[in-house]
């Protein structure tokens, strides 16, 4: 048995009341197979505090209704919430203008338009897209059917050991041919943080755009777009405790402008005769249909919460609980880490011994503790470590640290079951 010693158990001095923080979750507060719950896959999708569930609550209670459209009373009112989430997210983001936060499904919606629009649109046979061998899947896909309607070339930036990128080879890379970088900002699987401020900048100084994946990034540390420098950037809600079926793609104006629409509809345009259309302004040209309005309400709600927490704390104890749990789970014998990148964040990627990744994810779920067990939809980092799968422990600011010695006292439990 891993020993819990007295400094592992105590709390983390840091301005976050972790207490506090859960009470907000009604979800955690439940039993599994009789054990208390301990959720530790909110990499997958992290729980929603009671400010969203009652927002999403109050939009469909008190004035559902359909937006942009009707000049009746609910409608103003939802239109109203709709809109102030837009300012929300650029307010979160650091964008400059309300035109450059488009309102999509989640980040993988984010990419696939970018590659549809401006992809289609903007290259040519030759030329050269760079994303690295640290994707998941919805930023490897989209580009590579990309590559097949336009005779692109795709690229890929090798990993080291730790999982970082290797920013040599990416230098390498970059060339005269190359039109856009497509990058991750923190690991899914990894939990590595990117250098994306020097991506870009290396990038741009060959006339390449670039998109950042922050799927994993938004509940984890401060995004500023300007600061970046980022062409585009893409998030999803539900990884930052906003509802499933709603995300963000930030595209500079001027690119946005530019782009042709990447679906049709209601909405996105300005006027519809049988002999010509006339699109939208922005953002509404790339909003076609009825979009998901409670969920973008809800996400609002979800990025006041987090900024009411303060991403800065958030990130400290995040960091503080991450390195906790690093060297406890180490402590489990025959167990590896799969991802020590200098900088990472949230995000315990390991193999124990020769026991499959799904078997221990069905162990840990018997003790109460949800873990995802797989590729984690990035099956190119398994073959580039070579394995087929890993267990994946992930961490939000509702984790503690009397969760990871639960995780431990289970791990070693594997362990003995398989001995
Ligand atoms: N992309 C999500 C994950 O990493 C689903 O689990």
């Amino acid at each position: 048995m891993s020993e819990i010693t007295a400094e592992r158990v105590s709390t983390p001095a840091t301005k976050l009341d972790v207490e506090a923080v859960r009470s907000d979750f009604p979800l955690l507060h439940q039993e599994v197979y009789g054990k208390p719950l301990v959720y530790l896959d909110n990499a997958a999708t992290t729980q929603k505090p009671r400010q969203v569930i009652e927002t999403v609550d109050d939009y469909y209670r008190h004035y559902n209704s359909n937006i942009h459209r009707g000049v009746h009373n609910l409608s103003e009112k939802a239109t109203a919430a709709y809109e102030e989430a837009r300012e929300k997210v650029r307010r979160f983001i650091n964008a400059t203008d309300l035109k450059e936060i488009i309102f999509v499904r989640g980040a993988t919606e984010g990419i696939n338009l970018v590659a549809h629009s401006y992809g289609v649109s903007s290259l040519k046979t030759g030329d050269e897209i760079i994303i690295s061998e640290m994707e998941h899947h919805s930023n490897i896909v989209p580009w590579q059917i990309l590559c097949e309607q336009t005779g692109a070339i795709l690229k890929v930036i090798p990993i080291n050991d730790a999982g970082e990128l290797d920013m040599a080879a990416y230098e390498q890379l970059l060339g005269p041919r190359t039109r856009l970088v497509s990058i991750v900002h923190i690991s899914n699987a990894l939990g590595t943080i990117n250098p994306v401020k020097q991506i870009v900048e290396m990038a741009h100084a060959h006339n390449a755009i670039v998109l950042v994946d922050g799927a994993q990034a938004t509940a984890h540390t401060a995004i500023d777009v300007q600061a970046l420098d980022c062409d585009f950037y893409v998030f999803s809600a539900h990884k930052a405790f906003g509802p499933t079926g709603t995300g963000v793609l930030y595209g500079k104006a001027e690119l946005l402008d530019a782009m042709p629409p990447y679906q049709s509809g209601g909405d996105m345009i300005k006027m519809v005769t049988f002999k010509k259309t006339l699109f939208n302004e922005l953002p509404y040209k790339f909003e076609a249909g009825t979009p998901h309005i409670a969920g973008v309400i809800g996400m609002g709600a979800a990025i006041d919460y987090i900024s009411g927490l303060g991403l800065d704390n958030i990130a400290a104890y995040e960091h503080e609980l991450l390195g906790y749990a690093t060297s406890a789970v180490q402590e489990v014998k025959g167990l590896r880490l799969v991802g020590t990148a200098h900088h990472k964040t949230s995000i315990l990627s390991f193999i124990l011994g020769s026991i499959h990744a799904h078997d221990i994810g069905t162990i840990l779920d018997h003790e109460g503790i949800a873990v995802r067990a797989g590729h984690h939809c990035a099956m190119p980092v398994m073959e580039r470590f070579s394995i087929p799968a890993t267990a994946r422990a992930s961490f939000a600011i509702y984790n503690t640290r009397e969760e990871v010695n639960t995780l431990v006292r289970a791990l070693d439990k594997c362990r003995e079951i398989f001995a």
